[in-house]
């Protein structure tokens, strides 16, 4: 992978945003380590072993594309958890999308199609007794 060249990665540092970098740092090792399960163990850290996935995209000239997504996006995961299904966004199939055309083309999307948002779905292996504890999330009253 190239991203695993110092010499590619010195170059990277003079680009904005040094992407390369940053996903070097970031994900490269955990990247190594879920293609050594998925070859060795057949274990799939990218969709966690789902089924089937929902790919929301947009046609050329849609007047507010990523906002249609994300509204998309949200009322899928809540249908599917009514349904009693789980779901999981997945930025790294979206992120694959936009840096290899050869995905979109397997999957038969058009090119001129913007993906914003690919989702997981599937039958979840665990049922929460209560839900997730979340961070406190400060709210000023006014
Ligand atoms: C835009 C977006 C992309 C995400 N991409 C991934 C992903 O590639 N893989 C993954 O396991 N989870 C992904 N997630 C799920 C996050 O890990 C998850 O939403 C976050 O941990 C909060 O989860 P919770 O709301 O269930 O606590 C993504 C979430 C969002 C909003």
């Amino acid at each position: 992978m190239v991203a695993k060249n110092p010499a590619v990665r010195m170059i990277s540092r003079f680009t904005p945003g040094d992407q390369l970098g940053v996903y070097y740092r970031e994900y490269y090792d955990s990247v190594l380590e879920a293609l050594r399960e998925w070859d060795e163990e057949g274990k799939d850290r990218l969709f966690h072993g789902a089924p089937a996935g929902i790919i929301i995209s947009s046609s050329p000239g849609a007047t507010t594309p990523k906002e249609d997504a994300l509204l998309a996006a949200g009322q899928i995961v809540l249908a599917a958890q009514a349904m009693g299904l789980g779901t999981c966004l997945i930025g790294f199939a979206v992120e694959a999308m936009k840096n290899d055309p050869r995905i979109k083309r397997a999957m038969g999307i058009p090119k001129k199609e913007k993906v914003h948002a690919v989702i997981a779905i599937g039958h979840p292996s665990i049922r929460y007794q209560r839900p997730a504890g979340r961070h406190h999330v400060p709210i000023n009253f006014l």
